[in-house]
């Protein structure tokens, strides 16, 4: 774009003093796995007994940033006109989760930059636009992903919104895991057994962030 200049500041204080500051170690943990695989339930967990150590982090959540900074085109359209929504609302097309998973790349990069543990819990389906926020990061070491590996046919059982019911039925389309793909990590540094204890998997991610001197 002509005329526009931006330039990148670096920060007076650094991402290794806010950390020394923080007692803990900035990173991005990155939860994915099928809807109702339990991501957002391990990652609540997992923050929790963060807080309880005295360590900072913070969730981002599927379905909390869809109604803010990833808003849908049907939640925007209540407070915008349809031009607005269609322009900045973001769906479930395979180019809408890719724009997802980069805006939330882009913030959980900051929180880590900040020292803070950025829990993220998204489907995250294309193995390519998690591979694309791990490699945006200053070191390979600040991201840990995490496969949460839960049988389609337990997150179907479950079902807690009700969506493998209506993607059945037709009612749905583009249903990760039904009608469209779910990339499941090669070398993820956690694979999370989803038939398990929600408190026992949360307890591995802990002992995994012991283990890296994340904590
Ligand atoms: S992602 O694919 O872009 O990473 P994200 O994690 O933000 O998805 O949102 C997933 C949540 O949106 C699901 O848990 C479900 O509640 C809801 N959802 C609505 N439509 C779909 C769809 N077509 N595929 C998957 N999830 C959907």
């Amino acid at each position: 774009m002509s005329g526009v200049e931006v330039h990148w500041h670096e920060h007076v204080v650094t991402q290794q003093e806010r950390e020394l500051l923080n007692s803990n170690k900035g990173c991005v943990v990155w939860f994915t796995g099928l809807s109702a695989s339990g991501k957002s339930t391990i990652a609540n967990l997992v923050d929790l007994k963060l807080y309880q150590l005295g360590k900072h982090s913070f969730v981002l959540d599927g379905d909390n940033v869809r109604h803010g900074l990833n808003a849908s085109p049907n939640i925007l359209r209540e407070s915008h006109d349809d031009e607005f929504a269609q322009r900045f609302g973001l769906g479930f097309s395979a180019q809408d989760r890719e724009e997802n998973i980069r805006r939330i790349g882009a913030v959980a990069g900051l929180f880590a930059e900040a020292g803070v543990i950025a829990i993220t819990a998204f489907i995250s389906p294309y193995r390519t636009d998690r591979d694309r926020v791990r490699k945006s990061l200053p070191k390979d070491r600040d991201f840990i992903e995490i496969f949460v590996d839960t049988p389609i046919e337990i997150c179907e059982q479950r079902d807690p919104k009700g969506l493998y019911k209506k993607a059945r039925a037709g009612q749905l389309t583009g249903f990760t895991g039904i009608d469209a793909p779910y990339e499941s990590p090669i070398n993820p540094e956690i694979t999370l057994d989803g038939k398990k204890n929600t408190q026992e998997l949360a307890d591995e991610v802990i002992n995994y962030l012991k283990e890296k001197k994340i904590i």
